[in-house]
């Protein structure tokens, strides 16, 4: 039984991870591979490449034995070595390249990458030579990703925010001179369109006396439904950091620069999608009017997002962060990371460096507050 699903999956293997390399012989183009599958699998799988390159002719080279396409008859042949395999070719370099710009550091999971890629196959497949380079990088690409600004909002959605700015909202429009103002304007916002898919808007929520105001990006899936901030994993990760830098959650006014959930669907999840500058421009005018409430001493903006609507200006989060900078509005601001980004760091290591770095810089807003 285990010898079988052994098996079949070496012919999935061989099925996903044969990689031809283009040869000319006297008959003109033809297409080789060298592969060493985990089983002797070649006879099973030659028939389905057979049925998907019809039209090439085709070897494929094994420890095991070879497998010959003409285009007309499927033949097999004796044991190969590798040395019988053609050398990288110029098409293996454009693939490398195609692999390389479509790795997303963001999405990285190296045990599920190499659950579904084992080191065994890596010799034989042209990108993996890329790979250690990739995951190497990897966190160094998320954090100048983190700290980027959001892009300037194209042609689209600048005709359907023209659209939808309705001046028959007195809530909407309206400066608002109290919390609840600025919770029933939110919820009559039609600045730009995220409203259209969120639940509902998320104001902020704490002590209209509080010192500390704490700005996140925009409210999350859980906290799209519940219609408080930062109630989801990223809610318990700064819940945690802000007890161990001794901050009593209670005493903060936690908000987001975005009051709406900007998701896309996927299948039954609501993938979270990065508010632009346009969506973050279009939300100030009620992070602006809970700061003119609350009037808070310190402000800590959480990631880029967060930072380019405390700011005004796109923030370099890495660099800048954790250190008082002078607000116009006589606050002091300080720039961290958003605890998402400790929730997506592929391993613990990094992890654990990452959340004492949050700590460290929540740990300084206290002694500013003090
Ligand atoms: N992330 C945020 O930036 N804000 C929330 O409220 C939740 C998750």
């Amino acid at each position: 039984m285990e010898r079988a699903k052994n098996v079949s999956r070496a012919a999935h293997k061989m099925k996903a991870f044969v990689r031809f390399r283009r040869t000319c012989d006297d008959q003109g183009e033809a297409w080789a591979a060298w592969f060493e599958p985990a089983h002797r699998v070649l006879e099973r799988t030659a028939p389905f490449f057979q049925r998907r390159f019809t039209t090439m002719r085709w070897s494929i080279l094994t420890p095991d034995g070879s497998a010959f396409w003409d285009g007309e008859t499927l033949r097999f042949g004796p044991p190969a070595s590798r040395d019988m395999a053609p050398a990288e070719d110029e098409i293996e370099a454009f693939w490398k390249t195609y692999y390389a710009s479509t790795f997303n550091p963001a999405r990285l999971k190296v045990k599920t990458m190499q659950g579904e890629m084992a080191k065994g196959y890596w010799k034989n497949l042209p990108e993996a030579a890329l790979i250690p380079e990739l995951v190497a990088s990897a966190q160094v690409r998320m954090e100048a990703m983190v700290a980027a600004p959001a892009p300037d909002p194209n042609a689209r959605f600048a005709k359907a925010m023209a659209r939808d700015v309705h001046q028959d909202r007195p809530d909407a429009e309206a400066t608002p001179d109290s919390l609840a103002a600025v919770e029933r304007g939110v919820q009559a916002c039609r600045r730009c369109p995220l409203y259209r898919d969120a639940t509902q808007g998320v104001c902020g929520e704490g002590p209209k006396s509080a010192r500390l105001m704490i700005v996140g990006e925009q409210p999350g899936d859980q906290e799209d439904l519940a219609g408080r901030p930062f109630v989801g994993p990223a809610g318990q990760v700064l819940d945690r950091a802000l007890k161990e830098a001794g901050i009593d959650r209670s005493d903060v006014y936690v908000t987001n620069a975005v009051k709406h959930f900007k998701h896309e669907p996927r299948g039954k999840r609501r993938l979270h999608k990065t508010p632009n500058a346009g969506e973050v421009q279009a939300c100030r005018w009620w992070l602006d009017a809970e700061r003119r409430l609350i009037r808070p001493k310190v402000i800590v903006a959480l990631g880029a997002t967060a930072g380019l609507a405390v700011l005004g200006r796109k923030p370099a989060v890495m660099r800048e962060r954790g250190r008082p900078l002078d607000l116009a509005d006589g606050a002091t601001g300080v720039l961290t990371v958003h605890p998402s980004y400790l929730l997506r760091l592929p391993d613990a290591a990094a992890r654990d460096a990452a959340r004492a770095g949050f700590i460290d810089d929540l740990s300084a807003v206290r002694r500013l507050l003090a």
